[in-house]
């Protein structure tokens, strides 16, 4: 299959998962009951689904030294992140990187939902977030 990526996720950083689910279930998505503990992020993470036409990610941050903690600290809850699904995440780094892209890992990390995960620097993409994800075959 091609490496063709496409919008996986926007994840937005909150201080309760429980709180801020409502607003996404108000517009219509129907919001996973399983929460996932990313421990190597800090967080714990729900998906809330439009089948096939959008997907959120809830962050809510587990220890005050969580990148997400300190998001919410200097911003204010709200957007963090896009993500885009690759094929092939080693492949799709390495293609970036050779671009000049920096990465927050030196390689990819286990992120939530099963995926190896990578995030490119905001630095480097015009102030955005961007995470890169391929899901591992189970
Ligand atoms: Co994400």
């Amino acid at each position: 299959m091609k490496d063709f990526p496409h919008l996986d996720h926007i994840a937005i950083a909150v201080n309760s998962l429980e709180e801020k689910k409502q607003i996404y279930e108000d517009l219509g998505f129907n919001v996973s009951e399983h929460i996932e503990e990313v421990p190597s992020q800090m967080v714990k993470t729900c998906f809330a689904n439009i089948e096939g036409r959008a997907r959120i990610e809830l962050l809510e941050p587990t220890s005050d030294e969580s990148s997400i903690a300190k998001f919410i600290k200097s911003k204010g809850e709200g957007i963090h992140h896009l993500c885009f699904r690759v094929d092939d995440i080693e492949a799709k780094q390495k293609e970036l990187a050779e671009k000049g892209y920096k990465f927050i890992y030196p390689g990819p990390t286990q992120g939530a939902d099963n995926c190896l995960v990578n995030f490119i620097h905001p630095k480097s993409a015009g102030g955005v977030l961007i995470e890169i994800s391929q899901k591992v075959k189970k």
